[in-house]
């Protein structure tokens, strides 16, 4: 929660990747504090539902079509949202998926520069393109995704996915020192197994199979993601910088 009530109101943040899962989640929870919302998607219908769900829970929304590997998309949804809103105070960047299973021997060229192009490129143009406004306001929080999976590497299912969840969190320790005392806080969370649409990829078993190694003995949930990243966005905790927040259930991942 915000030191501030009120904190989030009338400020704003863009999320990518807000048509679904835990940008979806996060998109309304931003909505329930009064903010507004940018819902970018590359589902643009997605992108259109979520804005509506944050007007339903009492904040404003607005949607806009967005391929994160596409800096052309970027550009513009940041502009977009700075003149609909006047400002970006927040960007989360969420956008991002294994895209599918692999074994280490089995990521080809193409699978490789995908999972890249949307983890890691997504995640560099976002902040590179809202980061100038930023500096201009003297304040900005970004939060970016990693994974558990760039701690363990993920064997024989995605090391492909787990090393750009890796870059991710590299990139935003890089980033975030460098601009940490000009008013912009970067950070990261790296979520174990979260119950979405994230999971449909998943081979048979595969699911359950992590669950069970989870000490907590469940999956997360989208909403529980969500709300730490308000936490983070909020001044709460400002002195959080450049880390990423580990979210597990207790660990068991490997
Ligand atoms: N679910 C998990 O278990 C889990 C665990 C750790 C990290 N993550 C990370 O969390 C983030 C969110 O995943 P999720 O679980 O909400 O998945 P999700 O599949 O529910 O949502 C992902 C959203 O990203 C959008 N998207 C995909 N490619 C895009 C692109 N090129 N441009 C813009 N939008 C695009 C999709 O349309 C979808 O709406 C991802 O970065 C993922 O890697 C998820």
């Amino acid at each position: 929660m915000p030191k501030t009530p009120d904190y989030f109101k009338g400020k704003t943040i863009v999320i990518t990747g807000a048509g679904s899962g835990i940008g979806l989640a996060t998109a309304k929870i931003f909505g329930r504090e009064g903010a507004n919302v940018l819902c970018a998607d590359v589902n643009e219908q997605a992108a259109n539902q979520a804005a509506r769900a944050v007007d339903e829970a009492g904040g404003t929304g607005a949607a806009v079509f967005a391929d994160v590997t596409q800096r052309a998309d970027i550009k513009k949804m940041i502009g977009a949202a700075i003149e609909k809103f006047g400002q970006v105070h927040f960007l989360f960047n969420s956008a991002g998926s294994a895209i599918r299973r692999a074994k280490f021997l089995e990521i080809d060229d193409e699978l490789w520069d995908k999972t890249y192009d949307l983890n890691v490129k997504g995640t560099f143009y976002g902040m590179q393109e809202v980061i100038p406004h930023m500096l201009e306001k003297g304040f900005g929080v970004i939060v970016n995704v990693a994974s558990t999976a760039a701690k363990g590497g993920g064997p024989a299912k995605s090391p492909h996915y787990a090393s750009s969840k890796g870059a991710v969190n590299t990139l935003t320790m890089g980033a975030a020192r460098e601009f940490a005392d000009q008013g912009i806080r970067i950070l990261s969370v790296s979520p174990a197994i979260v119950d979405t649409a994230f999971q449909d990829i998943n081979e048979e078993g595969m699911f359950d199979a992590a669950v069970a190694n989870v000490p907590s003995k469940r999956a997360g949930r989208a909403d529980e993601i969500g709300e730490l990243v308000q936490f983070l966005c909020s001044d709460a905790c400002e002195f959080m910088v450049a880390d990423t927040v580990m979210v597990t259930g207790g660990g068991g991942y490997r």
